[in-house]
């Protein structure tokens, strides 16, 4: 019998791959996804890259009785890995209650349910934001939190608090939280990837976008920084590295072998990378040409962080092994694919 696993988000950018990678290591996957930020049609998708379909519930998280109803009916889930949230930076100061309630109440119907349908254990999203602009870098689990410089990166930081009181105060569950810096790149299949609503906020959709033509040109924003090339350093993590990532740790929820009850994990690549810098290797790769200009800096950016990725590389057994020109020619082919199937 397959270990069930429930995937919040499993429709998502980040979630899709990591439905492939857990089927692909023998794991029956149910997803739940309100779609508010990705389509029906990645199900179909997913079935294409692994050979299997995974069960899809259509289900906002905040919908704790709809929750309820999943978990019975599939019963003995093993394990939650909890994607499903609202991440635009910029969007989240505009409209910051609708992130805290997004945020922050769906994990906690999550977390009230889990011991109800005695649910092991649960994976977490975390984020690098959580640490600011580190003072040190390369940056490992044990430096301190940093005020947040969003509500988006608030909810974060607040919901692995709620998962640490929530073990702390006896709850039988276990929870890995993993940091994720920036993922970038899309499945080589070129099947799953990133699929942004409407104007990318983030680089590498930019990137892409330019160099297909849908936008005219890529801002860079700043090249005033404290940095070799002066603009931001960043350390970009191939997405189907970062997908095996929560493979591992779901392995290593269900089998007992964590040395507390809470475990947390930067995975990053190790290494900085500046946005010319990733530009430059964007045009490399892929022999495209990008049109781009420098523009004042973005309010809220941090100037550079990237992961000391040690502690996921010795306890988890996991390293990121894609090369950063792979990594792009995968997101350049998924854009050149979208536009084959005449979505962008
Ligand atoms: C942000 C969040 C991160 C979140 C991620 C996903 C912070 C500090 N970081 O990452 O937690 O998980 O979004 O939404 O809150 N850039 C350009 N031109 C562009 C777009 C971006 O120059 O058109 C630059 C940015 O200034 C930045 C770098 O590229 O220096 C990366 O930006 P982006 O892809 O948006 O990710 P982060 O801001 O690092």
């Amino acid at each position: 019998m397959k270990e069930k696993i429930l995937v919040t988000g499993g429709t998502g950018y980040i979630g899709s791959h990591t439905v492939v990678e857990l089927q692909n290591a023998g794991y029956e996957v149910i997803i739940i996804d309100n779609l508010s930020n990705s389509s029906a049609d990645v199900v179909d998708n997913i079935e294409q890259v692994s050979g299997i379909r995974p069960a899809f519930e259509k289900l906002d998280c905040l919908d704790q009785e709809g929750l309820a109803a999943v978990f019975a009916k599939y019963g003995d889930i093993k394990a939650v890995i909890h994607f499903a949230a609202s991440k635009a930076v910029g969007e989240s100061v505009e409209k910051p209650l609708l992130y805290y309630r997004n945020n922050l109440v769906s994990l906690i119907n999550i977390l009230e349910l889990m011991p109800r349908y005695n649910v092991k254990g649960i994976v977490f999203s975390s984020s690098c934001t959580v640490y600011g602009q580190p003072d040190q870098l390369p940056v490992t689990e044990e430096a301190p939190i940093k005020k947040a410089e969003s509500p988006y990166g608030n909810t974060k930081q607040i919901n692995e608090e709620i998962i640490r009181d929530t073990v702390a105060s006896g709850s039988p569950i276990s929870a890995i939280l993993l940091r994720y810096f920036n993922p970038i790149g899309a499945h080589p299949t070129a099947l799953l990837g990133e699929l942004p609503n409407g104007v990318p906020q983030n680089l590498v959709p930019y990137i892409t976008q330019t160099a297909i033509g849908i936008r005219e040109k890529l801002s860079v924003f700043g090249d005033d920084y404290d940095t070799p090339d002066g603009s931001c350093i960043r350390d970009f993590i191939n997405v189907v590295d970062l997908a095996k990532a929560h493979v591992v740790a779901i392995k290593r929820v269900l089998e007992d072998k964590q040395k507390e009850k809470v475990e947390v994990f930067n995975i990053g690549t190790g290494r900085g990378l500046s946005v010319l810098e990733l530009i430059h290797a964007f045009e490399q790769s892929t022999g495209v040409k990008l049109n781009y200009q420098i523009v004042g800096r973005r309010s809220g950016d941090i100037e550079k962080v990237w992961a000391n990725p040690e502690l996921a590389n010795k306890e988890l057994g996991w390293k990121a092994e894609t090369s950063i020109e792979d990594t792009l020619r995968s997101a350049w082919n998924w854009q050149l694919k979208l536009r084959e199937r005449g979505i962008q």
